[in-house]
C-alpha cells in the first residue's frame, strides 16, 4: 500500500538512478545468489522474482487470496477500507515488481512482497518501496519476513537506492514492531509529522555506505 502513485519524469540524477533500477530485467538476479532459498527448520523456500506483466492469472489471485486473509480487517479499519479489485489493480501496476516465496516441494505460495523503485513522498531521493509483505499465520515467526525484507534492502543497496520504504497501519501493532525490530524508523513524511490524523504511518530504513543486510 502506498498513498500515491506517480513518477515525476524531470532527468536529474536521482531520476536517472530510478530509470536504471526500473530497466532491470530481473532484480534478484543481480544480488547474491543466497537470496534465492531460505531454509529454516521444517520450511525450505525458493524466491524468485516477477515483474507484474509476467504474473500468472493464479498466482496473481492467490495473492488477493492472501491479502484478504492477513489485512482485510486492518484495511476495514482505515480510511481506505478493503477492494479486492484495487489490490489486484496494485499488483498489476506497470512498475510493480514482486517477490514470491514458494514451498520448494510442491510450489505452493508461501508468501510475497510486491515493492517498486520509486521517488519518495519529497520527491527528491530514489528509494525501494515496499508495498506489501504477506504470509500465512502458518509461517509467520520464522525469519521468513526478515529475509525478505533483507532483500528487499540488498536490492536496494545493489541499485544504490537511499532508502526501503513501508506503509504501516498503526493497528497493525504486530507489523509496526516487526519493522522497528529491523530497523525501521518513522519517514520525515509520515502523516504523524506532518500534522495530519491518519491510520498508517511511514516508515524507512536508510541505506548508507556499507549498509549490509544479515
Ligand atoms: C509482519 C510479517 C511480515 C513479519 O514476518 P515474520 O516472518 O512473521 O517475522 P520474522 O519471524 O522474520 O521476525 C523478524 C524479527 O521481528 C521480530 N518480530 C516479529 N513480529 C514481532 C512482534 N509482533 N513483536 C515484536 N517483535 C516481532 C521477531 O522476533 C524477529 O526478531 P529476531 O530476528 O531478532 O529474532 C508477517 O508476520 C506477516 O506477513 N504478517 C501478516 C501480514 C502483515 O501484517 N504484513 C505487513 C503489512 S504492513
Amino acid at each position: 500500500m502506498r498513498n500515491k502513485n506517480k513518477i515525476p519524469a524531470n532527468h536529474n540524477k536521482s531520476n536517472l538512478r530510478l530509470l536504471g533500477a526500473n530497466m532491470s530485467v530481473n532484480p534478484l538476479l543481480e544480488i547474491d545468489e543466497k537470496r534465492r532459498v531460505y531454509q529454516n527448520g521444517d520450511l525450505s523456500i525458493e524466491i524468485t522474482c516477477l515483474h507484474s506483466k509476467d504474473l500468472p492469472a493464479e498466482t496473481l489471485a492467490a495473492m488477493v487470496d492472501l491479502t484478504e486473509e492477513t489485512m482485510k480487517e486492518h484495511y476495514e479499519k482505515s480510511e481506505y477500507g478493503w477492494n479486492r479489485k484495487s489490490k489486484e489493480k496494485e499488483f498489476k501496476h506497470d512498475t510493480a515488481r514482486i517477490l514470491l516465496a514458494k514451498d520448494a516441494s510442491n510450489g505452493k505460495l508461501l508468501a510475497f512482497v510486491h515493492y517498486r523503485f520509486e521517488l519518495d513522498d519529497e520527491e527528491k531521493f530514489p528509494v525501494v518501496y515496499c508495498y506489501e509483505i504477506q504470509m500465512p499465520k502458518s509461517v509467520q515467526g520464522k525469519g521468513l519476513g526478515r529475509y525478505l525484507m533483507d532483500t528487499l534492502l540488498d536490492i536496494g543497496v545493489r541499485f544504490k537506492m537511499n532508502k526501503v520504504m513501508i506503509t504501516c497501519f498503526k493497528h497493525n501493532t504486530d507489523a509496526f514492531k516487526f519493522y522497528e525490530k529491523l530497523g525501521y524508523g518513522l519517514d520525515i513524511c509520515t502523516p504523524s509529522k506532518c500534522g495530519l490524523e491518519k491510520t498508517y504511518e511511514i516508515m524507512n530504513l536508510k541505506i548508507r555506505a556499507g549498509t549490509q543486510a544479515s
